[in-house]
């Protein structure tokens, strides 16, 4: 990605809706004033709109549908994010290539996403539907050092974090179905998270949390057998989102929630957010991972993240991985 264009990018994003003249785009960058136009035409042919008016030079009309490296980096650089970020065309999973990194010797926190995976992977071995069509896979990459029982929590910290933001910047509020899925209020998919670790005897060496975020897909960019269950921000009653915004901004929050995670000033804000968030507590559900389901009541969750059911005489049984079928009330 041409640090130049963020860089010009990055003037709109000052600007708000005033108009960047040539000129001080010119003298900031320290190139000439043809070299911006001829940037300023590359940047159209990405799919930027610009308006041009004589002696006031140019405001920024329209971005990318899609992915664009250097407008989501312009964006993290609005909002100060410092990690690291690579945006790639299309990848096996992000997941996957954040591991590969890893292993490589990549130095962390760093963040990969892809406009689109062709072997897009959810949990319990499933896959998870990748279209390019203006939605988000992404993986955080980490190397934590912490003792392997503290990671419990983290899938569902990082979850709440999402949802908060989401209701805050789109007004949209999403509801954590523990312990990966985050649904619409019509319980319909919007996001799923899946934390992968490498671990030894006593630290979580490498860790990599993936996100797969559905922002502006329509119905039917679903396959057929998704449309019932899956719907994205825009369907689920968001305005018309930019994608690069939102990357960022879901980037500056899952970094913002890392940190809280690792320093422990996640725990007092935890419990509220679960309460606003959570949508099992109270509810009849079917657990199933491998051996006998476990059918009960919903108590909450304990303090490692494990969810407690009420399984009937007075007794509690702690779940602390499985599937989550609601059961009809
Ligand atoms: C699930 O709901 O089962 C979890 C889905 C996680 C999907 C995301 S998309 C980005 C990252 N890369 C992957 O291969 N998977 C996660």
């Amino acid at each position: 990605m041409p640090a130049l264009d963020s860089s010009i990018l990055l003037a709109f994003l000052d600007a708000g809706d005033q108009p960047v003249s040539g000129d001080r785009l010119a003298k900031e960058l320290g190139i000439s004033r043809v070299a911006v136009w001829s940037r300023l035409e590359r940047l159209r042919a990405a799919g930027f709109t610009f308006q041009a008016s004589t002696r006031k030079g140019y405001t920024l009309t329209g971005v990318p549908r899609e992915l664009n490296a250097a407008w989501l980096d312009a964006q993290l650089r609005l909002r100060k994010v410092a990690p690291p970020v690579e945006v790639l065309a299309e990848v096996d999973s992000t997941n996957s290539e954040a591991e590969r990194r890893l292993a490589a010797g990549q130095e962390a926190p760093f963040a990969v996403l892809a406009r689109a995976q062709s072997a897009g992977r959810g949990r319990l071995g499933r896959r998870w539907h990748s279209t390019p069509a203006g939605n988000l896979y992404l993986s955080l990459a980490f190397r934590p050092f912490i003792p392997p029982e503290n990671l419990k929590p983290f899938t569902l910290w990082m979850g709440l974090a999402v949802c908060a933001h989401v209701e805050a910047a789109y007004g949209v509020k999403l509801g954590l179905k523990w312990p990966n899925d985050l649904l619409s209020a019509d319980g319909r998919k919007i996001a799923g998270m899946l934390t992968e670790a490498r671990l030894d005897a006593d630290a979580v060496r490498e860790l990599v949390f993936g996100l797969g975020l559905n922002v502006s897909s329509k119905s039917k960019d679903f396959p057929p057998d998704l449309r019932d269950i899956a719907a994205s921000l825009e369907l689920a009653g968001a305005e018309a989102l930019d994608v690069n915004r939102v990357a960022a901004e879901v980037l500056e929050a899952l970094f913002v929630a890392w940190d809280q995670f690792i320093d422990g000033t996640w725990m007092p804000t935890f419990r509220a957010r679960w309460q606003r968030y959570d949508i099992l507590t109270g509810r009849s559900v079917r657990i199933g991972l491998r051996g006998e389901p476990v059918a009960g009541i919903v108590d909450g969750i304990d303090d490692e993240g494990s969810l407690v059911l009420r399984t009937g005489g007075g007794r509690k049984t702690v779940v602390s991985s499985g599937e989550v079928t609601l059961r009809k009330e």
